[in-house]
């Protein structure tokens, strides 16, 4: 049973390695996670464990002021799937003005999603601090779904 899935977007990796290290959290924190990179898979190879997921993490650089491309197109297939009320978080790579990880956060939110961390937001290619924000908010995320199940 998957417990938690992460999905990102990246394309010089930074994201990338955000989703890596927020999986990590989520496995520290007792979470059993599916990690999927969204350039590299197709909507139905993760679309049932999307709606059997307590948690669905998303992951985006910002790109010309937007979401990733293939971030846009996951949100709107997960208009098809009954996520409301499950756990939802958002993190991304920026460089300048990194307004896409609201952007996610605002249609997670009217999907259903309970979005329940602030955005984490990472300038260019994450270092060993901004890593550990992210298994900090991997680990906050499964606190967040094993208090739910208690
Ligand atoms: C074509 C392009 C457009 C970008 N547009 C923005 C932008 O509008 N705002 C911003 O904050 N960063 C922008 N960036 C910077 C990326 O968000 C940044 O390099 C980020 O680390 C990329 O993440 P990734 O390695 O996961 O792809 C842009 C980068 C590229 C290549």
């Amino acid at each position: 049973m998957v417990d938690a899935v992460v999905v990102y977007s990246t394309r010089s990796g930074s994201t990338g390695r955000m989703a890596k290290a927020v999986a990590e959290g989520l496995v520290e924190g007792g979470l059993d996670v599916k990690v999927y990179d969204l350039r590299r898979s197709i909507f139905e190879d993760f679309k049932e464990e999307l709606e059997k997921a307590k948690a669905v993490v998303v992951g985006t650089p910002t790109h010309d002021y937007m979401p990733a491309y293939e971030v846009n197109v996951l949100l709107s297939k997960m208009e098809e799937l009954n996520v409301k009320g499950k756990i939802g978080a958002v993190f991304g790579s920026y460089g300048w003005s990194g307004e896409a990880v609201y952007e996610v956060q605002r249609r997670m939110r009217s999907l259903g999603f309970n979005v329940v961390t602030d955005p984490l937001r990472i300038i260019e290619d994450p270092d060993g601090d901004g890593l550990r924000r992210c298994r900090e908010l991997g680990l906050a995320i499964a606190g967040k779904v094993k208090g739910e199940a208690s």
